[in-house]
C-alpha cells in the first residue's frame, strides 16, 4: 500500500510518501520521501505568519514539492493506492490548495482521496515513528494547539483537556516575541533559556494545584510582559533575555508536567492496559520540556514515545500515514469534501 500525503494547513508546504508492505495494522511504513518547504523566511518580516502570504506561496510551490516527492520516491502517480491532503484545521487559503492538489492528483490517476485532520496526522505519527500500539495518551503541543487526548484507535479519541486561551506554541512564540528573539519563537527561546537562571524571575504556574487537564497561558504570558516593563528603562540586557526565557520556559515545564500527570491518572482509570505517553507538535521538539515528561512518566510508571524532532514539526509524512491508517480500515472521502477550517477531533 502506498500513499501520497500533502501537507498545506500552516507555514510548510510538504509531501512525503509512504508504503506498508503488509496488512498488520500495528506495523509502521517506510518513508519513502519526505520533503518539507518551510516559509518562515517570507513571513519573518512581519513577526508571525500572514494568511494571505501563506496562501500563495503554497500555491506557488504545491506541485514542484509534489513532484519532488514522487520523484525522491522513484514513483509514478499511478503507481500509488490514495492520495491524502490535510483537509483542516487550519489557514483556509492554504488548506484549498493542498486539497485541490491531492484531488486534482486522485481525479486524474482515478485513485481515493482521503481528507486527514491535522491533528489525526500529529496524533498517529507515533505509530509510524515508533510503532506505538493503541491505547496511548497524546499530548500535542504546538503553534495552533495544547491537547491531551486518549486515542483509543484511529478515529476514535477522547480529548481531556485542551488550552482555555493561547496554545502553548503561541505562548512561545509571543514571549520571544517581547523579548525580540524573532518568529518562529520556540527554537531562539530555547537557545536563550540554556544561558539563564530560571530563578531569576517569578512566573505564575496557571492553573496549578487544580483538578482537571486543562491549559492556560495568557497569563504566563502577560507576566512575561509586565516583568519586561518593570525593568529599568532602555534595552534588555542580554542576561534578562536569557534569565526571562529561561524562567519562562521553566513555567511552561512545569505547568505541562503538572497537568499531564493528571491526565495520566484519568488514563490509568479509562484504560488500564494503556503503557505510553506520546508528546507531539512543534513544542515537543523542546528539550527542557522533553526533559520533564521523561522524569514525569518514569515517576508515574510509564514510556514516553516522542517522534524525531522533523517529525515533530508539520511535514507530509504525518499526512501520508493517517492516510495509510484510513484506508487500511477502507475509510476514504468523497471528492465533494469541503476544507475545514475549523476541525476538532
Ligand atoms: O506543530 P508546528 O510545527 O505547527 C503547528 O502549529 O501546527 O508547531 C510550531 C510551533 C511554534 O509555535 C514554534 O515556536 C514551536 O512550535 N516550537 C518550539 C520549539 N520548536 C518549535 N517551542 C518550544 N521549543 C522549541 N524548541
Ligand atoms: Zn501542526
Amino acid at each position: 500500500m502506498i500513499v501520497l500525503g500533502i501537507e498545506t494547513s500552516c507555514d510548510e508546504t510538504a509531501a512525503s510518501v509512504i508504503r506498508v508492505n503488509d496488512s498488520d495494522l500495528n506495523s509502521g511504513g517506510e518513508i519513502l520521501s519526505d520533503v518539507v518547504l518551510s516559509q518562515i523566511e517570507a513571513h519573518r518580516p512581519f513577526g508571525g505568519i500572514v494568511p494571505e502570504v501563506a496562501a500563495r506561496a503554497h500555491l506557488e510551490s504545491a506541485d514542484l514539492v509534489v513532484e519532488q516527492a514522487m520523484s525522491e520516491a522513484g514513483l509514478r502517480f499511478d503507481q500509488l493506492d490514495a492520495v491524502a491532503a490535510t483537509g483542516g484545521p487550519g489557514l483556509i487559503g492554504g488548506v484549498i490548495v493542498g486539497v485541490m492538489t491531492a484531488k486534482a492528483i486522485a481525479v486524474a490517476h482515478n485513485l481515493p482521496f482521503i481528507a486527514v485532520n491535522h491533528l489525526e496526522g500529529h496524533a498517529l505519527t507515533a505509530r509510524l515513528t515508533d510503532n506505538v500500539a493503541f491505547p496511548y495518551l497524546l499530548l500535542l503541543v504546538s503553534g495552533g494547539h495544547s491537547q491531551l487526548l486518549i486515542v483509543h484507535g484511529v478515529g476514535t479519541y477522547t480529548r481531556l483537556g485542551t488550552t482555555i486561551d493561547d496554545a502553548v506554541g503561541e505562548a512561545f512564540d509571543k514571549s520571544a516575541k517581547l523579548l525580540g528573539l524573532g518568529y518562529p519563537g520556540g527554537p531562539p527561546l530555547e537557545a536563550a533559556a540554556k544561558l539563564g537562571d530560571a530563578k531569576r524571575f517569578p512566573l505564575p504556574r496557571p492553573l496549578r494545584g487544580k483538578p482537571g487537564c486543562h491549559f492556560s497561558f495568557s497569563g504566563l504570558k502577560a507576566a512575561v510582559k509586565r516583568t519586561i516593563d518593570a525593568l529599568p528603562p532602555g534595552d534588555l540586557l542580554p542576561q534578562d533575555v536569557c534569565d526571562m526565557a529561561a524562567s519562562f520556559q521553566a513555567a511552561v515545564a512545569d505547568v505541562m508536567a503538572e497537568r499531564t500527570r493528571n491526565a495520566l491518572r484519568e488514563f490509568r482509570t479509562q484504560c488500564p492496559d494503556g503503557t505510553t505517553l506520546v508528546v507531539a507538535g512543534g513544542v515537543a521538539a523542546n528539550q527542557a520540556l522533553r526533559a520533564k515528561l521523561e522524569k514525569l512518566v518514569k515517576a508515574e510508571g510509564f514510556i514516553l514515545a516522542a517522534p524525531p524532532l522533523k517529525h515533530c514539526t508539520d511535514n507530509g509524512a504525518m499526512i501520508a500515514w493517517a492516510g495509510i491508517e484510513r484506508l487500511r480500515l477502507g475509510q476514504t472521502d468523497s471528492l465533494e469534501f469541503a476544507p475545514r477550517p475549523r476541525w476538532p477531533l
